[in-house]
C-alpha cells in the first residue's frame, strides 16, 4: 500500500491518496498504531473498523476524531468537538 499523507499530524482528519482498487479499514477506535487504519490489535479492543475500497486514485480526508457519522471520512464533525470544548491540545477528542 503505497497511501501517504499529504499534511501535518496536528490536523484532526487524515488527508490520504488512495489507489484504485484498493481496500483500506479504517479504525474507530483511535489505538491503532498505523492509524487511521486499522492494526492487529483493533478486533480485541473491539473495534468497529469500517472498509473502504478506492475506486479511483484520489485524495480522500479520513476521519481522525472518530465524531464522523460518515465513516470513515471526515464530514466535519471535529469542528464541533472543537467549539463544544471535547478537542484536546493535541487536536484529539478528549474522550473516545
Ligand atoms: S476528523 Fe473530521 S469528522 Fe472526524
Amino acid at each position: 500500500m503505497s497511501t501517504f499523507k499529504l499534511q501535518p499530524p496536528e490536523k484532526p482528519y487524515y488527508l490520504m491518496v488512495v489507489e484504485p482498487g484498493t481496500t483500506y479499514v479504517w479504525c474507530s477506535c483511535g489505538k491503532s498504531a498505523d492509524f487511521p487504519f486499522a492494526d492487529n490489535g483493533c478486533k480485541a479492543r473491539g473495534c468497529k473498523c469500517t472498509e473502504y475500497t478506492a475506486t479511483e486514485a484520489k485524495e480522500v480526508f479520513f476521519c481522525g476524531c472518530g465524531a464522523t457519522k460518515d465513516a470513515p471520512h471526515c464530514d466535519g464533525m471535529h469542528k464541533e468537538l472543537r467549539v463544544n470544548g471535547l478537542m484536546g491540545p493535541d487536536n484529539r477528542p478528549l474522550k473516545r
